[in-house]
């Protein structure tokens, strides 16, 4: 088999910890007999940089034609003046909608090690296992009219019945997966599309009689995420509130470093992702955290490549690195970016096979 992936390193630290990520794609892919094409474009800033927009048509063309896409992080300082279209992060927003992926989805598991390090009380966290579906292409990043002059702006939220089951369908089969749970989070209370999304999810629990669904409502749901996260398995929520959701249950992982996130569609090249963050002030420091760019790379083995015991073994490389203390700062260690991809690599079974460890 042969697979063409496109990187799209971006900024801040994306380039960097995109390196470590292909390092492991690569290795892995071997591992499997597979032949990767890596071929890397711009996107964010650095394509405003040197070519004008943050996300140009030739890195949009080689995204569509791949079979899947890698991307680093988007934005930073340099270009934060930049409104509307010109913003790094429309670039990315371009890609999610030109892609259509529309369910992305956000693992959070807490390392054991890294129990004593996250801020909450240890028996919070020890043991969190979940994942925001967080819908990708509607809601407030997307909706018209949207506007703005000097006195006033306007943002819309608008969800259509079809948009909301095909992300919920994403959730509901996950918890079958899993462990059959499923928390649909929305703002029922006050918001005409979040009656929409409830009551459109409400109707679809039939069709999947080993899921049990329940509603809460985003506020509180912000408070029960980081008070009772154990409770949680399969959340799904719309676009704006799964931003938020998601960075919150970085908390609980330890660091936003940690968490990596794969977009996907109904069919054509799903987008992997570490959750988020250029991470200015360390860029280009090698002092990133590159797990959940390498995380990243064990989702598109078992969404796009359709190879789950690839995923596996990157995960259990990882958590392996973790076990045994290579920690970057960010989860209280001092290891770079470059030893970290290297523990990595090093703790792949192929690798490990070649140097002849058996155990
Ligand atoms: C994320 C990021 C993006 C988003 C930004 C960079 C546009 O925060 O992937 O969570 O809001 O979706
Ligand atoms: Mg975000």
């Amino acid at each position: 088999m042969s697979v063409r992936v496109v990187t799209l390193p971006g900024d801040g630290i994306g380039p960097e910890v995109t390196v470590q990520a292909v390092a492991v794609l690569r290795v892995a892919a071997a591992s499997a007999d597979i032949d990767v094409l890596v071929e890397e474009h711009l996107i964010g800033g650095h394509a405003i940089d040197e070519a004008g927009t943050p996300l140009p048509a030739e890195s949009l063309a080689a995204a569509k034609a791949a079979d899947a896409v890698l991307l680093g992080a988007v934005g930073g300082p340099k270009w934060d003046h930049l409104s509307g279209d010109q913003r790094t992060g429309a670039g990315l927003l371009g890609l999610r909608a030109a892609l259509e992926v529309f369910a992305n989805l956000r693992p959070v598991r807490v390392h054991p090690r890294l129990v004593e390090h996250t801020v909450l009380r240890p028996d919070v966290v020890r043991g969190v296992d979940l994942v925001v579906v967080r819908e990708l292409t509607g809601g407030a990043y997307y909706g018209q009219p949207r506007h703005r002059d000097e006195t006033t702006a306007v943002d819309t939220i608008a969800y259509s019945r079809a948009e909301i089951e095909r992300v919920a369908r994403v959730a509901f089969t996950l918890a079958t997966e899993r462990r059959g749970r499923l928390t649909s989070v929305d703002k029922a209370n006050v918001l005409m599309t979040s009656e929409l999304w409830r009551q459109t999810v409400s109707t679809m629990a039939a069709e999947y009689p080993t899921v049990s669904l329940d509603h809460a409502l985003v506020d509180s749901f912000a408070m029960h995420l980081v008070t009772h996260p154990r409770d949680l398995d399969v959340v799904v929520t719309e676009n704006m509130f799964g931003d938020i959701l998601s960075d919150e249950s970085a908390v609980l992982a330890g660091s936003l470093g940690m968490l990596p996130s794969a977009s996907l569609g109904a069919s054509g090249p799903g987008l992997y992702e570490p959750i988020h963050g250029t991470a200015p002030e360390i860029a280009g420091q090698d002092r990133a955290n590159p797990y959940g760019a390498i995380l990243s790379v064990a989702l598109l083995f078992r969404h796009s490549l359709q190879r789950p015991q690839v995923a596996a073994a990157i995960e259990a490389a990882v958590e392996s690195c973790i076990d045994n203390g290579v920690l970057t700062a960010d989860i209280g260690g001092s290891a770079s970016t470059s030893a970290a991809g290297a523990a990595v690599v090093a703790a792949l079974p192929a690798r490990r096979a070649a140097a002849g460890v058996t155990s």
